[in-house]
């Protein structure tokens, strides 16, 4: 997949060391674009993304907490010095860190929930919208269908997280189109990634894509083509939308 208008472009993906990430990574690499490959907890991740890259382009490895303010201004600033600036913000950074019931959470959780999945998304943005600004670049933030839906058994504050992604990317790209900024979302459903190596059986995953109307569930290289997408000028005349990435799993008027 060559999206020819994308060669050259400064590309900023959080949370590439696996799964969505990784794969998003990838696939700009193979537009000829410059990327940011950030990282967290898993460096080995994120050098084997690296090396993927390298065989297509360039880039640079990053590493922050992207709860935490200062780490972010580093990472950002770090990586528009060494790229000449940024064109396009990949916020896919997350998490449902654990399954946790509303009556039985605790109130680190909560916090950790809408730290890891809504503080991360408004540090990363507001520290790159400098950048973004002079490129007219645009920003494809990563939701979820559980912000419609409510999510499965343990993912409610997750949900609520995740719905807060999807109404923020209407807000961003209401107050950024006056600087030519694009801000979309990209929904994905239950996708085959490390998130669900932790956090759903073997069993269960058997039964959502059985459940679903394109009778799989869906790979991280499917929700990277989407991401490709709305990043590219193909999408021109497209902000404040989201792509559901779910094999019809769910599916709304
Ligand atoms: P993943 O676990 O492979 O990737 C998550 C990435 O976020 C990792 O690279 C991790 O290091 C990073 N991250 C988490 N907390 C961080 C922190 N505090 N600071 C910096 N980085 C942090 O899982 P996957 O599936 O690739 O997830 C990517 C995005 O897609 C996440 O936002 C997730 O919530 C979302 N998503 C995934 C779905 C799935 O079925 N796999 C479904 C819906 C949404």
């Amino acid at each position: 997949m060559i999206c020819g208008d994308l060669k050259g472009r400064k590309v900023l993906v959080t949370g590439a060391s696996s799964g969505i990430g990784s794969a998003a990574a990838v696939l700009f690499s193979e537009q000829d674009c410059f990327i940011g490959v950030h990282y967290f907890r898993t460096p080995e991740g994120a050098k084997e993304t690296f090396k993927q890259v390298k065989k297509n382009s360039d880039g640079i490895l990053l590493y922050a907490d992207v709860r935490d303010e200062k780490q972010v201004e580093e990472m950002v600033n770090q990586f528009a010095k060494e790229a000449g600036g940024i064109d396009i913000l990949i916020n896919n950074a997350g998490s449902l860190i654990d399954r946790q019931s509303f009556e039985k959470a605790t109130l680190d959780y909560h916090e950790n929930i809408y730290a890891t999945n809504v503080r991360s998304i408004f540090l990363v943005t507001r520290a790159a919208l400098p950048y973004l600004k002079k490129n007219k670049g645009n920003i494809v933030n990563i939701g979820s269908v559980a912000g419609h839906t409510g999510g499965a058994s343990g993912s409610g504050m997750y949900s609520g997280a995740k719905a807060a992604v999807a109404t923020e990317t209407m807000s961003m790209a209401k107050e950024f189109a006056k600087y030519g900024i694009r801000v979309n979302s990209v929904l994905p459903g239950f996708i085959d990634t490390r998130f669900h190596e932790r956090f759903s059986t073997a069993r269960h995953r058997k039964e959502v894509a059985e459940r679903t109307p394109l009778g799989r569930n869906g790979t991280a290289e499917d929700v990277a083509k989407a991401i490709l997408f709305l990043a590219s000028d193909a999408a021109g005349f497209i902000t404040g939308e989201y792509i559901a990435v779910n094999g019809g799993s769910y599916m709304r008027a």
